[in-house]
C-alpha cells in the first residue's frame, strides 16, 4: 500500500492510473477502521482495479467540538488493517492539506430537504461539512465507484445529491451494515461505550426488529411512543425514530406494504450518541 500525504503526489499517481485505464474505486473514511469498512473496501477491491482509501476526521462536520476531540483515533492500526486488506492507497492528510485557510471551509451546498430532517434537524451544519470535504475528496481521487455504508443512510443520499450536483459520472455503492452478534450495528462511536453499554446498545436494532414486525398489523405512531418509552426506561436518550420513503427520506406516519421504506433511530447512550436503520420492503 502507497500511503499518500499530500495532494500533488496523489494526484500524480491517480492521473498516471487514470491514462492507463483502471478503475478507481473510493472508500472515504474517518479512521477508528472496523469491520464495516473492511467490508466496503472489499467490495471497492471486487469492482475497481485500484482501492483508495482516506482517513481524515473532518473538523467541518463536528457540531459540537467535545465530539470532534472524543472521536477515537487509531491510525497505526487502521494501517495495518488496510495493508492486510490489500488497499492499494490510502490518502492520510493532515488539516492544512484539505483546509489550507478559512476560506477553503466557506462554500454553502444546497442540499434541500434532505438537510432539514432527522440527522440534519439534530445535527445543524453537520451535512453541509460532511459535502465540504466529500467534494474535495472526490475532485481528488477522482473515482470511478464510491463505497458507502448503509448505516448513515440520510449521508448516502446526501452525497447523491452531492455528485449529482457536481455532475460527476460517478457510481455509488451502497453496502450492508455490518452488525456485531447482538445486533449492533458497527462504528467506530462503539469503541467509546462500556461494556455494559455496548451490550444495552443492541437494543436499538432489537427495537428497529420489533417495530418492522408489527407493522402490518399495528399502528406505526402507537409502536413509536411506545418503543421510545421503553428505550428510555433502559436509559437511552432518543433523538428521533421514524418511518420514512426509502428514495427520498420523507417522513410517513403509516405503514404502506407497497412502499420501499425505512426505519431510522438516532439515541444517545450516556455521551455517546448511536444511530441505525432497517429497511421495510427493501
Ligand atoms: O461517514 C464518514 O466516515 C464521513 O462522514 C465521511 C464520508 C468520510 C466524510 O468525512
Amino acid at each position: 500500500m502507497i500511503i499518500f500525504k499530500q495532494v500533488k503526489d496523489l494526484t500524480k499517481y491517480l492521473q498516471k492510473q487514470q491514462a492507463a485505464k483502471n478503475s478507481i474505486g473510493f472508500v472515504p473514511t474517518m479512521g477508528a477502521l472496523h469491520e464495516g469498512h473492511l467490508s466496503l473496501l472489499k467490495e471497492c477491491k471486487k469492482m475497481s482495479k485500484i482501492t483508495v482509501c482516506s482517513i481524515f476526521v473532518n473538523p467541518t462536520q463536528f457540531n459540537n467540538t467535545e465530539d470532534l476531540d472524543k472521536y477515537p483515533k487509531s491510525v497505526s492500526n487502521d494501517i495495518l488493517l488496510l495493508e492486510q486488506n490489500e488497499c492499494n492507497v490510502l490518502f492520510l492528510p493532515d488539516e492544512k492539506e484539505i483546509y489550507p485557510d478559512e476560506r477553503s471551509k466557506q462554500k454553502h451546498f444546497d442540499l434541500g430537504y434532505l438537510e432539514t430532517i432527522l440527522e440534519g434537524e439534530f445535527r445543524p451544519g453537520h451535512f453541509q461539512g460532511v459535502s465540504l470535504v466529500v467534494e474535495k475528496l472526490l475532485k481528488i481521487v477522482n473515482p470511478d465507484f464510491l463505497f458507502l455504508g448503509q448505516k448513515d443512510f440520510q449521508q448516502c443520499l446526501i452525497i447523491k445529491r452531492l455528485v449529482g450536483l457536481m455532475n460527476r459520472n460517478i457510481k455509488i455503492i451502497i453496502c450492508p451494515i455490518l452488525r456485531e452478534e447482538s445486533g449492533l450495528a458497527m462504528s467506530s462511536r462503539n469503541l467509546r461505550l462500556s461494556f455494559s453499554d455496548r451490550k444495552l446498545a443492541s437494543e436499538l436494532f432489537l427495537t428497529l426488529v420489533s417495530i418492522k414486525n408489527k407493522l402490518k398489523s399495528e399502528d406505526f405512531l402507537k409502536v413509536k411512543d411506545q418503543a421510545i418509552q421503553d428505550l428510555e426506561t433502559k436509559g437511552f436518550k432518543v433523538e428521533y425514530l421514524e418511518l420514512a420513503k426509502k428514495n427520498n427520506l420523507e417522513i410517513v406516519s403509516h405503514f404502506n406494504p407497497r412502499e420501499k421504506l425505512i426505519i431510522l433511530i438516532a439515541a444517545f447512550l450516556g455521551d455517546v450518541r448511536l444511530i441505525d436503520n432497517l429497511l421495510i420492503n427493501p
